[in-house]
């Protein structure tokens, strides 16, 4: 079955982003926040906090009240029992604070392969909220995140 869904561009818009290649968390990993890289350009209703705005390539703030679709790809070699990918929501206007999706991957044999974790989530935003990711390794490490096109999240903003 496939089903569509056509949204009119005045009520929706996309952003894009990819892993930064820079401080990606390796070894131990616990509660550590992914930084990304904006690929598609800004919209009215949300964007990736710039250099010198407060956590700078970390939060995705929203700017008008909505519903998002998220969708978050992660692509790792790791030797972790666990791995859990966690979708954030930090503390907007009258937000909560806290886990808002979470997705968990269990073990790999430890070498060169890749695994990918994936994470969907729909949820409602206000003026405000503000969400970024973060990564924890339970006993074990993470060897190597890759920047190259596989780690990247989605976001789908829709007026309703
Ligand atoms: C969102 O909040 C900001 C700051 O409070 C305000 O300037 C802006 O107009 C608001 N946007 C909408 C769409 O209400
Ligand atoms: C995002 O990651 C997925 C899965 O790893 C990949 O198939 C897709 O091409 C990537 N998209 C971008 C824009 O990098």
């Amino acid at each position: 079955m496939l089903s569509l869904i056509w949204i009119p561009s005045a009520v929706s818009s996309a952003l894009t982003a990819t892993v930064s290649r820079t401080g990606l968390p390796s070894g131990a990993v616990r509660n550590k926040p992914l930084f990304f890289q904006q690929i598609s350009p800004d919209t009215p209703q949300v964007h990736l906090a710039r250099s010198g705005e407060p956590n700078s390539r970390k939060n995705f703030i929203f700017h008008e009240k909505g519903t998002v679709n998220i969708a978050l790809n992660l692509k790792l070699i790791h030797s972790c029992n666990i791995v859990k990918l966690t979708l954030q929501q930090a503390r907007g206007q009258g937000g909560q604070a806290g886990p808002v999706a979470q997705q968990v991957s269990g073990f790999m044999p430890e070498g060169s392969q890749w695994a990918s974790i994936g994470l969907r989530a729909s949820f409602q935003v206000q003026n405000g909220t503000a969400v970024y990711v973060t990564l924890d390794c339970i006993r074990g490490r993470v060897n190597q995140i890759t920047h190259e096109g596989g780690t990247n999240i989605s976001i789908l903003w829709v007026a309703v």
